[in-house]
């Protein structure tokens, strides 16, 4: 074929057959182009329905003739009809009655209608639409309508109040209403505690361990004046020596090598206005105890690395189970800032000294607890009651909350009360009571005899709580005589039970 197209023989010439190749390749990828648009066109056809099916907003489409051409799933959910019944339909066809189509008014004008308020649907929902009128080449081809749900819109507005607030206190949780009790001590502590939340006194909230120091603290801050501002917690038993001074007092640019362009600011000023829980102070490095009593005294803190001091308005409350006094003697807590702190103690009961308060205390943490997991437990019998409130609780309302929480994972689903056999495992894994009240009792007893009488109490009232008030059995597991259990009941005033009568 190549050698008769060489010949000139007014057959196409080569050149002839290239053009024509090149006219039939010129148009075919014309058409090419054609279909490549046609199926673009498509493909964002169909890109664009998915879009405004799977948008969360309700959308509609209404054509020249006013009639409804598209309506998304989330529309037919919002006003309770079937595309069925709204497509080829009138404009009007979702509207409840004494309601004037946004739609047409938008198509009449030619102009957008902005966040009106309608009912439509079978169910009347209220509803915020807004319509734009699709205008073409000069001409009103129709309108696209989107409608939110306005009960959505309300519970969205709730929720971002709620969160708001939520940022507002989000350090402070807990407020007096939280701090379960009426026993007299329990009574005498928060009546304090009201007295502090009044004025801008710094206070010193002491008690063992888990008695709701941080409770209280919480609640001080919520129920004082500063409680729309800042409450800062520190645990200076959690925080590096080397690190406190900065945390607390920040430091300036270039203080120390790693220190942050610009430095940074510390605790005590964050806390401006607001509240800085200092808990677990006994924990305080010696070194820092004069800058924290510099702060407390002249209102004024030294950033590390600055010799300019500052004004801060921030008001302390501190915390501590440790033996301060005895710490003092021992050179480990400064004396002129222990009289600073305690210019208003506070002392929170341990749970030994408030036992009327342990049913309702329980009760209350069961409900807690049970919510928490989704169970059904809602009373704790007479029996199980009883030991509740003659067990030692070394741990105070922290081990009480975890004995019940222990037992309430180890319940049956469905049980609804809570029986004393119940709780026989959870109590085993404590550790001895002797041991815990030992602990408590530091703090508060000074002398050998004090602390060994205290042991000797608590040990009696556990075995005899132990062994159901069977003197006999309680006499035996103390390995004593039960002339010699009968005059130690006596000493400490107890009952069958080991209940103080
Ligand atoms: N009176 C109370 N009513 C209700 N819950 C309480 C009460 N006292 C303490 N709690 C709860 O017991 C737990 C321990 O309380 P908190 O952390 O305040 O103890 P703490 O005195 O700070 O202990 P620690 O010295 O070990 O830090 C918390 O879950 C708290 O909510
Ligand atoms: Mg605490």
């Amino acid at each position: 074929m190549t050698g008769s197209l060489q010949k000139n023989t007014g057959t196409p010439t080569p050149f002839d057959v290239f053009l024509g190749a090149v006219s039939f390749f010129q148009g075919s990828s014309d058409i090419n182009a054609l279909q490549e648009e046609l199926g673009n066109l498509r493909k964002a056809k169909e890109l664009l329905h998915t879009i405004i099916q799977a948008t969360q907003d309700a959308i509609y489409i209404i054509d020249e003739n006013a009639k409804v051409v598209l309506v998304n799933q989330a529309y037919t959910r919002l006003v309770g009809l079937s595309e069925e019944q709204l497509l080829n339909q009138p404009a009007t066809v979702d509207l409840a009655e004494g309601y004037e189509s946004a739609s047409l008014k938008a198509m009449a004008t030619g102009r957008p209608i902005r966040e009106v308020t309608m009912r439509v649907g079978p169910a009347k929902k209220e509803v915020i639409e807004s319509v734009a009128p699709l205008i073409l080449n000069g001409e009103i081809k129709g309108c696209v309508g989107v409608m939110q749900d306005v009960s959505v819109i309300f519970r969205l507005s709730e929720e971002l109040h709620r969160a708001n607030r939520h940022l507002m206190h989000l350090e402070s949780k807990y407020s007096f209403g939280d701090i379960i009790g009426t026993s007299p001590q329990i009574l005498e502590s928060k009546k304090k505690a009201l007295i502090a939340a009044d004025t801008d006194v710094t206070v010193l909230l002491r008690g063992e361990s888990g008695t709701g120091k941080e409770l209280f603290a919480h609640a001080i801050h919520q129920a004082s004046i500063r409680h729309n501002k800042p409450f800062i917690r520190v645990n200076c038993s959690a925080i590096p020596e080397s690190l406190m001074e900065s945390e607390l007092f920040g430091y300036s640019e270039g203080s120390f090598s790693g220190a942050k362009k610009g430095g940074r600011i510390g605790y005590f000023e964050e806390a401006s206005g607001g509240t800085l829980f200092l808990d677990e102070i006994g924990e305080m490095p010696l070194f820092l105890q004069a800058k924290l009593l510099r702060a407390l005294q002249e209102k004024e803190i030294v950033r590390l690395g600055e010799n300019k001091p500052l004004m801060v308005d921030t008001r302390i409350i501190a915390a501590t189970n440790a033996d301060l006094e005895r710490m003092i003697r021992q050179k480990k807590f400064r004396e002129d800032l222990y009289y600073r702190l305690s210019v208003f103690p506070i002392h929170v009961p341990a749970l030994r000294e408030s036992r009327d308060d342990i049913p309702e205390i329980a009760r209350s943490l069961l409900d807690k607890i049970c919510k928490e997991y989704g169970r059904a437990t809602s009373d704790i019998d007479t029996s199980a009651m009883e030991y509740l409130q003659n067990c030692a609780w070394g741990g105070n309302v922290r081990e009480l909350e975890n004995v019940l929480r222990r037992t309430v994972i180890n319940l049956p689903p469905q049980e609804k009360l809570l029986r004393r056999e119940h709780i026989n495992d959870a109590v085993g894994t404590i550790p001895p009571a002797d041991y815990q009240s030992l602990n408590g009792h530091v703090a508060s007893l000074g002398g050998y005899e004090e602390l060994k009488n205290a042991w000797e109490e608590d040990l009696i009232r556990r075995v005899l709580v132990q062994s159901n008030g069977n003197r006999t059995k309680a006499a035996r597991a103390l390995g004593i005589s039960l002339r010699n259990l009968y005059k130690k009941i006596t000493k400490y005033h107890l009952d069958a039970l080991g209940r103080i009568e």
